[in-house]
């Protein structure tokens, strides 16, 4: 079986040579660096007791742990016998050790209004949130849904639920109301905490409409938690539904931590597999924790008075475990923007980071993309010599864009961290640390310290340096996922079956000759749009569900700002009629159905889709199509005119 990455082929002239710049430290750098060349040898003679030194050292524990790893391959468990709480850790404790008065979070509203939370003020906001659910009658272990713009309320309640043990599920925003519908039913989460709308590109996204549309299908909920935010009427339903200054305000701050289990489930995060129901990613309480704040501190070599901005949602795991949990866990302060790069102008960005003095910028390559796309002069126009480190995250970092962020960004002088991880990982495993590594652009580099990665044939043989394959995990690590939620048997398969003993990621990967590792995207059929999993089986459900459709294909295609793109092959039914009408009509259907995310941005009538004798389509082939490639190998096809009827067809519908 051959690797078939979905990008990262053909690469450019300019790439090559750029793929051939080494970038080694600064030596000012690595003289004042967090993280030691040292510490990958430490790990590497003993991952376990590593682990285990930095989890006494670096967490507060209500109760010490006695056990560090029990691995009873694929279920692992860490720091077995502990007891702590997250929130505690991510606040209180800082406030205890006077921090009470260092900011937390400035947050930015889109139409530029502001606000600044001390380690204090969370606090306080968070004792309230905690008693407000505690009010509602949600106990510990009882699941909270959480589906909200990025404004101060979204980390207090992640934060509040966290502080009574009560695991939250945060649905992106940007996600439908039968998306959201279908989380809380998966997860039976009893309370929901949303907000009237939020604001992106100078509009109002009802939330609220969406989330009295979900609710109608979802028996669990019993309240809803509504923030306002956009102070839009929104109709508010009698005992289920509460104004957060209601029934939050009205609260004592007081409300003290509940120590859980090390195990404890801290919270499930949604995602897209290969299949069209998405997975409820497990994360738990005390490896997560600690796997977030290390790998925070040693890779954006967090100091006491650096300003971090993680450009990401909060709704995404890179906002889980890099806005939240892990600079919280570090007493960090960070920034919180609500709104859109280009709202009003596109040098919105730039005016935050010179206003605020960020000093680290984590963000993805499609942002990048968009920018460079834009052009330089709008950091240009813009003091950004407060930038000290550049992340970059989400999917694989062409060397064109890693150079251009270098250049116009970072303004030559910061080293870049392209970091690789995955929901499912919790933290970020392949990873440059700054001041140790020298980077090549377009690489993740090496895996992080204790963490142990190889790329493996389709045998699950380990490949040469300088040979590509699939990329495999060989031992457990604190923040991985501890399961798929109600599934065990769904988490066996999708990870631990593939190549025995091993974790498969989906991700294809080569290793260069120095034994660099390059990501090359999916090998699956998950698509990555900006930076967004997104599975083409839900697309292609989504797009069925219409009732003029009788079958539909979808694959990822490249391009040039997103990375992949949307394409859709679409079937009608017998007497279907091919408009311009009908292709809008089924992507917005698709919006509808999961998120505007996953609207196709082509789309294509089709009178046949090319199938396997066995009936599978034969994604590879259309992704040729759709990318105006010659075809490959088509000698499986049942039919073998299929594919040229198609080529014939020019009727392709363009978003
Ligand atoms: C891709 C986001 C190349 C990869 C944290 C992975 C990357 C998927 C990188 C996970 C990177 C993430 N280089 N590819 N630095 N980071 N990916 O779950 O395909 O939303 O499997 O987690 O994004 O996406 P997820």
């Amino acid at each position: 079986m051959s690797v078939e990455p979905s990008q990262g082929a053909g690469p450019a002239i300019e790439n090559l040579l750029a793929e051939r710049r080494t970038f080694p430290p600064d030596p000012a750098f690595t003289a004042r660096a967090n993280a030691r060349a040292a510490i990958y040898d430490e790990a590497e003679r003993d991952h376990v007791a590593f682990w285990e030194r930095l989890a006494r050292e670096r967490i507060s524990w209500s109760r010490p742990f006695e056990t560090t790893l029990e691995w009873e391959l694929p279920f692992a468990k860490w720091f077995v016998g502990g007891q702590l709480n997250v929130s505690y850790n991510c606040v209180d404790r800082h406030v205890e050790n006077g921090l009470g008065d260092k900011v937390a979070y400035h947050w930015i509203g889109e139409p530029g209004d502001t606000r600044t939370l001390t380690y204090a003020n969370l606090q306080r906001e968070v004792g309230k949130a905690a008693n407000a659910l505690l009010e509602l009658g949600v106990r510990t272990g009882d699941r909270v849904a959480i589906y909200m713009p990025m404004i101060p309320e979204l980390p207090i309640a992640m934060l509040a639920c966290a502080r009574i043990g009560a695991p939250h599920t945060v649905v992106f925003g940007g996600f439908s109301a039968e998306a959201l519908a279908g989380r809380i039913n998966d997860c039976g989460a009893r309370v929901l905490i949303t907000a009237d709308g939020g604001y992106r590109r100078g509009k109002e996204v009802g939330l609220k409409h969406h989330a009295d549309e979900a609710l109608a299908s979802t028996p669990s909920i019993e309240h809803a938690i509504v923030v306002n935010r956009t102070g839009r009427g929104v109709h508010m339903v009698d005992g289920r539904d509460h104004w957060w200054h209601d029934i939050v305000e009205r609260q004592s701050p007081d409300c003290p931590p509940v120590p859980v289990d090390s195990e404890h489930m801290l919270y499930l995060l949604y995602t897209s597999g290969t299949t069209a129901k998405p997975k409820g990613i497990l994360h738990t309480t005390a490896g997560y924790l600690l796997g977030t704040s290390f790998t925070h501190e040693m890779i954006f070599d967090l100091k006491p008075d650096d300003v971090y901005w993680c450009a990401a949602d909060i709704g995404w795991v890179t906002g889980h475990s890099y806005i939240v949990y892990g600079p919280l866990a570090n007493a960090a302060t960070g920034i919180i923007y609500e709104g859109a790069p280009d709202t009003p102008t596109w040098d919105r960005w730039w005016q935050i980071i010179e206003r605020y003095k960020v000093t680290i910028l984590y963000t993805a390559p499609t942002a990048i993309r968009a920018c460079m796309k834009q052009g330089p002069q709008y950091p240009a126009a813009h003091d950004l010599s407060s930038l000290r480190v550049l992340g970059s995250v989400g999917e694989p970092i062409n060397p064109e864009a890693w150079l251009w962020y270098h250049e116009h960004i970072g303004r030559g002088r910061t080293p870049i961290v392209d970091t690789w991880w995955q929901t499912e990982t919790g933290m970020i495993l392949i990873t440059p640390l700054p001041g140790v590594t020298t980077t090549k652009p377009g690489s993740a580099t090496f895996p992080f310290p204790g963490i142990e990665a190889d790329i493996v044939d389709g045998d699950g043989r380990s490949v040469p340096f300088g040979g590509g394959g699939y990329l495999v995990l060989k031992r457990p690590w604190p923040a991985m996922l501890r399961g798929i939620y109600g599934d065990p048997e769904r988490y066996r398969q999708t990870y631990w079956s593939r190549f025995p003993g091993m974790y498969f990621a989906g991700d294809g990967a080569k290793r260069d000759e120095d034994g660099y590792f390059w990501l090359l995207g999916r090998v699956d059929d998950v698509m990555n749009v900006a930076g967004h999993r997104i599975s083409t089986t839900e697309v292609e459900s989504a797009l069925v569900d219409h009732r003029s459709v009788a079958e539909a294909a979808v694959v990822g295609v490249k391009d040039e700002v997103s990375g992949q793109a949307i394409y859709a092959f679409v079937i009608l039914k017998a007497g279907g009629e091919p408009t311009d009408a009908l292709a809008v009509q089924l992507r917005e259907h698709v919006a509808y159905v999961i998120g505007p995310i996953a609207r196709p941005k082509y789309l294509m009538f089709v009178p046949d889709l090319p199938k396997t004798r066995s009936g599978k389509i034969m994604r590879r082939l259309l992704r040729d199509i759709a990318e105006g490639r010659t075809l490959g190998d088509t000698t499986t096809l049942a039919d073998a005119t299929v594919v040229e009827t198609i080529r014939e067809n020019t009727g392709r519908s363009e978003e």
